[in-house]
C-alpha cells in the first residue's frame, strides 16, 4: 500500500510518500516547506500568514514529493490528510487539496487526528530497522499545543489519561524563549543554550510534579522566569545559559516523572515519545537512561520526524485504514480524542 501523506495543521507544509510492506512503514519521499523566517520576525505564528504561504507551497511541496518517490498520483492507493486540531486556515489548504486530489483522481482518503500523527511517527521503519513496538503502550505528545499522555491499547485505540491545563510544553519553551529575547520557535535554542548552562544555579517550579493526576501545566514556570529576569540587571550571555538550562531541566523532570509514574500504573509494555519537543536531545537521554533501568522498551522518532511532517500522517493511515468519502470530511480545528 503507497499513502501520499499531507500535514499542514500549523506552520509547515509537508507531504510524504510511504509505503507499507507487512509490518513496516519506509518513507520514499518527503518535503517541507516551512515559513517560520515569517513568523521569527513577528514573534509568533500570524494565522492568516500560515495559511497564505501554505496555499502558494502546497500543490510544489506534493508534486516535489512524488517525482522524489519516482511515483505518481495515479500509482498512490490512499491520501492521508491531517483534518484536526490545528489552525482553521492552515488546516483547509491540506484538507481541501486532498479531497480535491481524491475526488479527481478517484482516490480514498482517510483524515488523521494530528496528534495521532506524533505518535505514529514512532511507526516508521528508520535505517532498516525493525520497531518492536508491544501494546499497551504509552504515548506522550509534546508539541507546540500539547502535553497529553495517552495508553495506546491497539492500533487507533487511545485513552487520554492527562493532557495540559494551560502551556504546553513546546509552548513554555516558545513563551519563555521570547522573553529571553529568541525569535520562534524558542526551543531548539534553548535546548542548544542550554548546552553551556548550569541546571542547578536557578532552581524553577516543577509545576504538578506530584500531583495525583496525569494533567500538566507550564504558565507558572513562565512567570517564575519572567519573576527571575526581572530581577537580574545585567541578562550577560553566562547567565542566559543558566536559565536555559534550569528551564529545560524543570520540564525534563516533570514530564519524565509523571510519564513514567504512568507506565508503571498502566503496566505499559513500551514508551512512545512523539512531537516537536521529542526533538530535544536531553530529554530523550533523560527517558532512554530511565526506561532502561526499569526494562521499558523507549521508542522517539528521528528528529526529523518530530515536529510537524506528511509522514508521520500517512504512518497512521497505513495502520488505521479508515477512508471516507471526500464530501464527508471537514476540517476540525478543534479536534482532540475521541
Ligand atoms: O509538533 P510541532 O512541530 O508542532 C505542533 O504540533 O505544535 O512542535 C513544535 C514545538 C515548538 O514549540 C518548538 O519550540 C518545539 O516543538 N521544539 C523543541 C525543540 N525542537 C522543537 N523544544 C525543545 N527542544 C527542541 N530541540
Ligand atoms: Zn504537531
Amino acid at each position: 500500500m503507497i499513502i501520499l501523506g499531507i500535514e499542514t495543521s500549523c506552520d509547515e507544509t509537508s507531504a510524504a510518500v510511504l509505503e507499507k510492506k507487512e509490518n513496516t512503514l519506509v518513507l520514499k519521499a518527503q518535503n517541507t516547506a516551512t515559513s517560520l523566517a515569517l513568523h521569527s520576525t513577528t514573534g509568533g505564528i500570524i494565522p492568516e500568514n500560515a495559511a497564505r504561504e501554505q496555499m502558494k507551497y502546497i500543490l510544489p511541496v506534493i508534486q516535489k514529493t512524488l517525482e522524489h518517490a519516482q511515483t505518481t498520483i495515479q500509482e498512490i492507493d490512499a491520501i492521508a490528510v491531517t483534518y484536526g486540531p490545528g489552525l482553521i486556515g492552515s488546516l483547509l489548504v491540506g484538507v481541501e487539496t486532498a479531497k480535491t486530489i481524491a475526488m479527481t483522481m478517484n482516490k480514498p482518503i482517510i483524515p488523521i487526528n494530528h496528534m495521532v500523527g506524533h505518535i505514529y511517527a514512532n511507526f516508521i521503519t528508520e535505517q532498516e530497522q525493525q520497531k518492536n513496538i508491544v501494546f499497551p503502550a504509552l504515548a506522550l505528545v509534546v508539541s507546540g499545543g500539547h502535553t497529553d499522555l495517552l495508553l495506546m491499547e491497539k492500533h487507533g485505540d487511545f485513552t487520554l489519561l492527562g493532557g495540559t491545563r494551560d502551556d504546553a510544553a513546546g509552548e513554555a519553551f516558545d513563551k519563555i524563549g521570547r522573553l529571553l529575547g529568541f525569535p520562534y520557535p524558542a526551543g531548539p535554542i534553548i535546548e542548544e543554550k542550554a548546552k553551556k548552562g548550569n541546571p542547578k544555579r536557578f532552581l524553577f517550579p516543577r509545576p504538578l510534579i506530584g500531583s495525583g493526576d496525569y494533567d500538566f501545566s507550564f504558565s507558572g514556570l513562565k512567570t517564575a522566569v519572567l519573576r527571575e529576569v526581572m530581577k537580574i540587571k545585567n541578562l550577560d550571555e553566562a547567565t542566559t545559559n543558566d536559565i536555559c538550562a534550569g528551564v529545560q531541566h524543570a520540564i525534563t523532570d516533570v514530564v519524565v516523572k509523571k510519564t513514567l509514574k504512568a507506565a508503571k500504573e498502566y503496566t505499559v509494555k513500551s514508551l512512545l515519545l512523539s512531537g516537536g519537543v521529542a526533538a530535544n536531545q536531553t530529554l530523550t537521554e533523560r527517558f532512554q537512561t530511565e526506561c532502561q533501568e526499569i526494562g521499558l522498551p523507549f521508542f522517539a522518532p528521528s528528529r526529523k520526524l518530530c515536529t510537524d511532517n506528511g509522514a508521520m500522517i500517512a504512518a497512521a493511515a497505513a495502520f488505521n485504514d479508515n477512508p471516507l468519502p471526500w464530501n464527508e470530511i471537514t476540517a476540525n480545528p478543534e479536534l482532540y480524542f475521541d
